[in-house]
């Protein structure tokens, strides 16, 4: 991110930060959004994994499936597009589960939502707030730190999104993933993900899904592509060659001081003790 024009790039809508990408408008248009029962909702915070995620879901599909833009990205005619979308949609998004639109959640359409370690999360986070032009400079990762812990990043709190979603953890239509599980056993998860949304997928196109969505397949794919680089499932960036950066876990330990580490779990455990995470 560079200085140029900082102040325009995030405003506050309900006391959560948005970029410019999400239109106030379109926010507050949201909420009369006209949902489908056989939408799929992509849920996640920022940096948790969800083009992983969206990868493999259109790989999944052998029918005419669109994966869409952000329900809050762009502006009231971005909405309209998706109103004229005449295939199943999937649809990501980054909001807290008190914005989603409430007919998604009347037609209890499905929905995935998937979580990664707040710590690597963070990580993940820094380094896109360096390289993305579409957010503010933060100058050190000491100090993205202190934002990261604040909620004062785009997409607020870490913690107020998973718990907002993690409240409804029981209901059938919503399926909870975590990161790490997909990088420990992903053909388990694919499984899983096959099995909620209903699909009929063979064990052997099982495995080549996943070897299809490896870190180092779809890294290359996305660099190779002359398709649109400004497709992606983020309302945040217009890049996806920024999403591939290096797709491990406990990448928090090159980062954290002692110190932070600390002063992290304090936190996670003062907001978290009504979590059964
Ligand atoms: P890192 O910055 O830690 O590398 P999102 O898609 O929600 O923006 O999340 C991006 C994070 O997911 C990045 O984390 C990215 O490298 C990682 N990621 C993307 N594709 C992946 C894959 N196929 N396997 C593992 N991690 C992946």
């Amino acid at each position: 991110a560079t200085m140029s024009g900082e102040a325009e790039l995030i405003h506050v809508y309900k006391g959560i930060p948005f970029t410019t990408r999400s239109s106030p408008e379109l926010l507050k248009s949201l909420h009369t959004f006209d949902a489908r029962e056989d939408d799929i909702l992509l849920v996640s915070y920022p940096k948790s994994g969800t083009h992983w995620l969206a990868g493999v879901i259109t790989k999944l599909y052998n029918t005419q499936v669109t994966l869409t833009s952000p329900i809050e990205f762009g502006d009231i005619s971005t909405l309209e597009e998706l109103n004229k979308l005449s295939s199943q949609r999937i649809i990501p998004t980054h909001l807290d589960y008190n914005m989603l639109p409430p007919n998604f959640k009347n037609k209890k359409c499905k929905m995935i939502y998937i979580s990664r370690n707040p710590k690597d999360t963070a990580v993940s986070m820094y380094h896109y707030y360096r390289d993305n032009p579409n957010l503010p400079t933060v100058d050190t990762w000491t100090a993205f730190f202190d934002l990261f812990l604040k909620g004062e990043v785009v997409c607020g709190s870490w913690f107020d999104h998973f718990l907002s979603w993690e409240e409804h953890e029981n209901d059938n239509n919503i399926l909870f993933l975590f990161y790490e599980d997909m990088k420990k056993d992903l053909p388990k998860t694919v499984n899983e993900i096959s099995l909620f949304l209903g699909l009929n997928v063979s064990d052997n196109d099982i495995q080549d899904i996943c070897k299809k969505s490896s870190f180092s397949e779809m890294k290359s794919d996305t660099e190779k592509e002359n398709s649109d680089p400004s497709h992606t499932v983020c309302a945040l960036t217009s890049n996806r060659k920024l999403i591939f950066r290096k797709g491990a876990v406990g990448d928090w330990k090159n980062h954290f001081t002692p110190k932070q580490n600390r002063r992290f779990e304090e936190i996670f455990n003062e907001k978290m003790k009504l979590s059964k995470m």
